[in-house]
């Protein structure tokens, strides 16, 4: 699949199936990820993966809008230290990510994570070090449905010069 197929037909995914994923395509979209872009070429991120279901189970119970990360095989949960445009970079990590994610054949749905009550629980539980700001939680899988969202028009949002 090429980029420009991949960012088109892209759709959040909360229902996968029972089946891992490997570790190798796992690396595959974490080194995406790891290559977008952040200002100043500062790459503030770390990312955590977590295939471990007790693990999940518990990210899911202190994540409200996030329970299906217990059913998803795999969880990547994106971290950046608190430089100035610490929020930009991380969510474009995660948009690399979630595209990565799609083009590979794997399903996932981005879980908020920056500004929530509960980033400091699973700053906690994951590990994270002083100062690490929780970006997002991503519940990747092989996907169980086929979403169709609608979207904005072309027509809709493109002015072209000015508004
Ligand atoms: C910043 C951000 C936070 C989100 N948080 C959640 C969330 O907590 N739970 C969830 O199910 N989806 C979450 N989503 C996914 C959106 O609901 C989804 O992207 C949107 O409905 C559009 O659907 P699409 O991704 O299929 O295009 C989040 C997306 C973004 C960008």
């Amino acid at each position: 699949m090429d980029c420009i197929e991949a960012l088109k037909t892209r759709r959040s995914v909360r229902v996968y199936e029972d089946r891992p994923v490997s570790g190798k395509l796992l690396e595959e979209i974490v080194d995406c990820a790891r290559l977008a872009p952040t200002a100043i070429n500062i790459q503030p991120w770390d990312f955590v993966v977590v295939t471990d279901a007790e693990t999940r189970r518990k990210i899911a119970s202190i994540a409200d809008h996030g329970k299906f990360i217990a059913d998803a095989p795999v969880c990547v949960a994106v971290f950046c230290n608190n430089t100035k445009y610490y929020l930009e970079d991380g969510c474009a990590a995660t948009t690399n990510l979630l595209n990565a994610a799609h083009a590979v054949g794997l399903g996932a749905c981005w879980v908020a994570g920056d500004k929530k009550p509960y980033c400091e629980e699973i700053c906690h539980l994951l590990g994270a070090p002083e100062g690490c700001q929780l970006i997002s939680l991503l519940a990747v899988g092989y996907t169980q449905e086929k979403p169709t969202r609608e979207k904005r028009s072309l027509d809709e949002v493109l002015h072209w010069e000015r508004f």
